[in-house]
């Protein structure tokens, strides 16, 4: 075994890193059958966890299971609507008695359709359940994961460092590695579309959650950090552009994003690892955006840009067109 002890924060098993990274841990992924989801995972199983997907879509989420057994990887599913108390209870616990141990947890799971709307127009039910499931499910799903989590111990590959230097020479050193959640938020989180308050406003709560976790369950060694997706294309976000068939747009779509590329399943999955391996274990609270740069780039150059390409392109269908649906002018 070689392991780098440089007297610096590193200190792991090389092969661990590379052979496997969450060996010997276990992940659960809410909203894994299909999607983000299911990119994440496969990237965690992949690096050796044994991984429980939670998913309201049955034959989607056991025909990933069984890709993922298919290349040696470990994987169960359970069927539930994380909003659901006992969902959240029951994952807990069937994470922890297939797999021995809970390590990661991933809170992705979302369906949103007839959430569109303004606060004029949203129905109060369709509030109260998008909120359930956008932000009541983190909270759930974080309430049985922890103890679970602090029960689990440390990452059995993870060999504590030398505890020395200034204030450090009393006490034990703060727990580390013991968990890892990472909830899932958006774009939409950060910044604002039109008539879209139920997604909008519970992703900017995600946010607030994801703070608010991480500095309750920092001491425990868990940390707690949101992801914020650009345009991912996921199996339904890929069906959803053949249905629309508008290629000029989607042209303009990309081209919106600095990297000139929507993002990809496993943009996100390869985020999500980072923050779940050991590497990461000092940045807990944050919200990484993972958008091909788009939350960064002024809005004035954009809209010079796009109304040239929509010059050139006359017939291309936009959303500036209220029959089309996501704004209103
Ligand atoms: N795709 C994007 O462009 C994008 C961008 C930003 C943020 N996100 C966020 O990423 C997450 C995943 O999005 P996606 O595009 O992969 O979606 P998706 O629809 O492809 O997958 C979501 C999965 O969640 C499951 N699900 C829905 N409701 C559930 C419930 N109540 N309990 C358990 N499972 C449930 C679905 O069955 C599905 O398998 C969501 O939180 C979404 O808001 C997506």
């Amino acid at each position: 075994m070689t392991r780098i002890t440089d007297g610096r924060a590193a200190n792991y098993r090389i092969e661990g890193d590379l052979m496997g990274r969450f060996d010997g841990r276990s992940a659960i992924v809410t909203g894994g059958a299909l999607g983000i989801g299911g990119g994440c995972a496969r990237r965690f199983a992949a690096d050796g966890a044994g991984v429980l997907i939670v998913d309201v879509n049955e034959a989607a989420g056991v025909n990933t299971v069984n890709e993922i057994r298919a290349s040696g990887g470990k994987a169960e599913f359970m069927a539930g609507n994380v909003a659901d108390e006992s969902v959240a209870e029951e994952m807990v616990e069937t994470a922890v008695s297939t797999f021995g141990r809970l390590d990661l947890l991933v809170q992705n799971a979302y369906a949103g359709a007839g959430n569109a709307g303004s606060a004029v127009e949203v129905e109060s039910k369709n509030w109260h359940a998008g909120m359930d499931l956008l932000v009541g499910a983190l909270y759930l799903g974080a309430k049985f994961a922890v103890p679970a989590m602090e029960e689990s111990g440390a990452d059995p590959h993870y060999e504590q460092v030398e505890w020395t230097g200034a204030g450090r020479r009393h006490g034990d050193p703060p727990a580390r590695n013991v968990g890892r959640i990472v909830n899932m938020s958006s774009v939409h989180g950060l910044h604002q579309a039109p008539r879209s308050l139920i997604y909008n406003a519970g992703k900017a709560a995600v946010i607030g959650l994801t703070k608010q976790m991480a500095i309750d369950f920092g001491p425990l060694g868990i940390t707690v950090n949101a992801i914020a997706p650009g345009h991912i294309v996921t199996e339904r976000g890929n069906a959803n552009w053949n249905e629309v068939g508008d290629d000029a747009g989607f042209r303009l779509f990309e081209l919106h994003y600095p990297v000139r590329r929507t993002g990809e399943p496993e943009d996100i999955a390869n985020a999500v690892g980072f923050l779940c391996s050991n590497e990461a274990s000092f940045i807990t609270g944050q919200v990484l955006a993972v958008d091909g740069g788009m939350t960064v780039q002024l809005q004035e150059n954009l809209v010079m840009d796009s109304k040239d390409y929509i010059v050139a392109n006359p017939d291309l269908k936009t959303h500036f067109d209220s029959s089309r649906g996501s704004s209103r002018f």
